[in-house]
């Protein structure tokens, strides 16, 4: 497919608005104003975008990892056409109705073990705020704070979460007095180890670091530690097996809670419902976000183990927003947990999670360009190299080639995330709707893509 170039009037309207008037996130705006080379889209059906032209675009990325249930999901969309009718807004501090208690039993019922107690927000950071807050609050010594995190980790971009998101970057340019506690300590990277050892003979020194960082800071200075089972902006850094139950235990050994952030991984998207199944390893508290709904609607959640809750019953709790918790939230957020329950998703993303990974398998053994493959389920992600002997990173070779890569991609008929610490993983997350033959399109497209650029 070759780009068409944006003439149409309506194009160029919206161009202006983009130019003139918008500030978004993650971009530099003078360069998305000057390039104009994101497609303006029109419909989404399935996994397909289309765009004001008429060419489609498989999302292999599910969006930022959260289009799960795929564009027009009438199950979800009818469920809130239904519930938009009917209630659209009731404050939790005035009454409370029938599908705002049926989420709150629903995700208590399917959080592992004793993750029993629910609180209801907006977004994936609201959630991680709300964690952090109450892993502080838990101790009663006021000096056992600090949150321990990984580099590479994200976990938001608001003023706490930016704290212990582990990307410089990030907090670099303003100048954020970042409020205190948040520290971290290198992840899970077998492919490129931080210490410079070779999975298994490691000794998973990866996890024994979380324990020296806790002695070295006092373990009474340390109120939680946080991860992401499988660590998702950073590059789907995907740890050992030993890695989470080491990390249990030594959390356990110095009376330092345990947040597991599904923000990413959890409902369904590694082939489990939640990604800490596949170690078996359940936290004091989870947080998730984007697979709750679907993103159709902007609704998160913090599971937290009773013996926390304990802690706060008799106390007011100040974590919310105006339209946290709202029916319609919950609408979509039940509709898309009955999804997964009746189309039996899990077990489906489990086995097309093994198709493609064999299918990337075979596109590292015909390609030179690709270092590394890992992940669970349908949250693979390839880290391409410029030399595979060497491991040298495709980014060091031309840090523009990002842009020129997902261009390439664009022209094909396919919108693919490409990101990691480094910006060299392209992330193969497709909605977990997506059918064999479709994944056999995205790996065909991919191929041609690293064909052209070797
Ligand atoms: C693991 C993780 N935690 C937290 C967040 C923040 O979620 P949100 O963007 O909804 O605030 C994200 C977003 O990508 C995430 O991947």
């Amino acid at each position: 497919m070759k780009l068409q170039e944006n003439v149409l009037p309506e194009v160029e309207s919206i161009w202006d608005a983009i130019e003139k008037n918008a500030w978004i996130p993650w971009v530099s705006m003078a360069e998305v104003a000057k390039k104009r080379e994101q497609p303006i889209i029109t419909k989404g059906e399935g996994i397909y975008l289309e765009d004001v032209h008429g060419n489609q675009y498989l999302d292999a990325s599910s969006g930022p990892v959260a289009v799960n249930y795929g564009y027009g999901n009438t199950r979800i969309a009818d469920a809130l056409k239904d519930q938009l009718s009917k209630l659209h807004f009731l404050h939790y501090r005035i009454a409370f109705t029938q599908v705002v208690a049926d989420v709150f039993r629903k995700i208590a019922e399917l959080t592992p073990g004793s993750l029993n107690r629910i609180h209801l927000n907006i977004t994936g950071s609201d959630a991680v705020e709300g964690a952090i807050k109450i892993a502080r609050g838990y101790y009663d010594d006021p000096e056992k704070n600090k949150i321990l995190s990984l580099y590479g980790s994200y976990h938001g971009l608001s003023y706490g979460t930016l704290s212990i998101t582990g990307f410089t970057s990030f907090k670099d340019p303003f100048r954020l007095n970042i409020p205190s506690g948040g520290l971290h300590v290198p992840p899970p990277y077998c492919y490129r180890c931080p210490y410079g050892l070779v999975y298994p003979g490691c000794d998973i020194m990866c996890a024994q670091m979380i324990d020296e960082a806790i002695k070295g800071e006092g373990a009474n200075a340390i109120a939680a530690f946080i991860g992401e089972p499988i660590m998702g902006v950073g590059g789907v850094i995907t740890p050992p097996k030993e890695y989470w139950p080491l990390v249990k235990e030594i959390c356990d050994k110095h009376d330092v809670l345990l947040i597991l952030d599904e923000v990413m991984t959890g409902w369904g998207r590694t082939g489990k419902l939640f990604a800490c199944e596949h170690w078996n390893v359940e936290p004091d508290m989870m947080t998730m976000a984007k697979g709750l709904s679907g993103v159709y609607q902007g609704i998160s959640a913090i599971a937290v183990q009773e013996k926390i809750f304990d802690k706060f019953k008799d106390q007011k709790f100040y974590h919310s927003h105006t339209q946290s918790c709202s029916p319609l939230s919950c609408a979509a957020a039940l509709a898309a947990i009955s999804f997964i329950e009746d189309e039996n998703l899990v077990a489906k993303v489990a086995e097309k999670g093994k198709y493609l990974r064999k299918k990337l398998e075979e596109l590292r053994e015909d390609s030179a360009a690709v270092g590394d493959i890992r992940g669970k389920g349908l949250f693979q992600g390839m880290e391409l190299v410029s030399d595979r002997e060497q491991k040298l990173r495709f980014s060091s070779k031309d840090p523009a080639f990002t842009g020129i890569l997902e261009k390439k991609f664009l022209e094909r008929g396919m919108i693919i995330r490409i990101g990691g610490y480094n910006s060299d993983t392209l992330y193969f997350t497709p909605p977990l709707i997506i059918e064999n033959d479709e994944i056999d399109q995205m790996c065909e497209i991919t191929w041609e893509v690293l064909k052209e650029i070797a």
